[in-house]
């Protein structure tokens, strides 16, 4: 079975950490606040961005006394704020029931009119879980609790009456209601490079979001996934990146390099990051690998350059079968406009028909 890309769909991370990137940017004053991103991606559904991505943390990993954005009640808000923009909500499993995460998603739903997706993310960020009290089971572990944890969700979400006994969670006869009313359940996308996270998507997700690398990197990573045995719709991919777009390629390397300058004053709060990080985590053996600008691979995608240079590098990613790519910026506002401005018509006017990529189907 084939399955048809779309087109190119865009979409910006929330700034729920209140940076991407450098706390010391002059124009880009950390702020994680409501009002800040209630703005901002009101802002992103005018120009035409496709989706947000609302990440999940309790605490900031630059550092706990930072401001912090809490997921699931700011993406309730912005179901009721917007009316055309998709709202990935990420969820940490090991946070939340999933009778109760299954009964707010199916909320968000309604008051999305059919816009809420979740991000499934099985936690690498030690301090956030630990000093909560909650265990903090070994990696493999937690993805054996985040698959079980997910096939209720998605059962409740589907409508179905669900009996369920398992090694974590033992449900009678539970049943939520609406559910069903725009779709047939929430979409589902999974964030995670290891081996238990791909099995995780290709069992129950419906996109892999996969972190900011170079396109032969990417190219066997959905080859990794494409190929899994799999039941119904082949898996859709997206990709992380973080955008520096300028009229030409040298202007463009020089912000990249003002971005490195900036990122010196900010070693002692990425070092909060690295420190608090699970050693185990696959995701941080990549960034190791290709060092960046932005979270979940940043620059290492390679959309630095003139804005030619970047429709192209977006052009050639959508070849190989992505096709959301989730943005980051610096300063956020000011870049995501130029971005739709300059980089998405471009983008339009190369995009060739749409490519089928081959799939098994079991
Ligand atoms: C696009 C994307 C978004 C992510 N968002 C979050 C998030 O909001 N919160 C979080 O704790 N982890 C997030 N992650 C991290 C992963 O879920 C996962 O914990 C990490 O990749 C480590 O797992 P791994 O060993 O499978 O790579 C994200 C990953 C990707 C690719």
């Amino acid at each position: 079975m084939t399955a048809p890309v779309s087109e190119p769909r865009f979409g910006v991370w929330a700034n729920v950490y209140g940076t991407w990137a450098s706390a010391h940017h002059p124009d880009d004053p950390v702020d994680a606040s409501w009002e800040r991103n209630l703005a901002l991606i009101q802002r992103a559904e005018e120009l035409g961005y496709h989706s947000t991505l609302i990440a999940q943390h309790l605490i900031n990993p630059f550092a706990q006394d930072w401001d912090q954005l809490e997921t699931w009640t700011a993406t309730a808000a912005l179901a009721a704020a917007t009316s055309k923009i998709e709202l990935i909500a990420a969820i940490k499993p090991l946070l939340f029931h999933p009778v109760v995460l299954a009964k707010q998603a199916a909320n968000i739903e309604e008051i999305s009119g059919g816009r809420l997706s979740l991000n499934v993310v099985n936690a690498w960020f030690k301090p956030e879980i630990e000093r909560a009290g909650i265990a903090f089971p070994e990696h493999d572990d937690r993805y054996g609790y985040g698959t079980e944890w997910l096939s209720i969700v998605r059962r409740l979400l589907s409508g179905e009456v669900v009996n369920h006994e398992g090694r974590h969670f033992s449900i009678d006869g539970y049943q939520i209601s609406p559910t069903g009313r725009f779709r047939d359940r929430p979409q589902i996308y999974v964030g995670g490079e290891s081996e238990p996270a791909r099995d995780l998507v290709a069992a129950q997700g419906d996109v892999w979001f996969i972190n900011g690398q170079p396109l032969e990197n990417v190219n066997a990573l959905i080859d990794s996934v494409a190929t899994r045995p799999r039941v119904g719709t082949a898996v859709r991919f997206g990709l992380a990146a973080f955008v520096i777009a300028r009229p030409d390629a040298e202007a463009a390397q020089e912000e990249l390099a003002y971005h490195w300058s900036l990122n010196e004053h900010d070693q002692q709060y990425l070092q909060n990051i690295v420190g608090g990080a699970d050693e185990k985590a696959v995701m941080f053996q990549t960034f190791a690998k290709y060092p960046a600008i932005g979270t979940n691979g940043g620059t290492a995608a390679g959309l630095v350059g003139s804005y030619d240079e970047v429709a192209e590098r977006i052009v050639e990613f959508h070849r190989a079968g992505i096709e959301t790519f989730m943005l980051q910026f610096q300063p956020f506002e000011a870049e995501m406009e130029r971005f739709a401005t300059e980089v998405i018509p471009r983008v339009r006017d190369l995009s060739a028909a749409p490519v089928a990529r081959s799939v098994v189907v079991g």
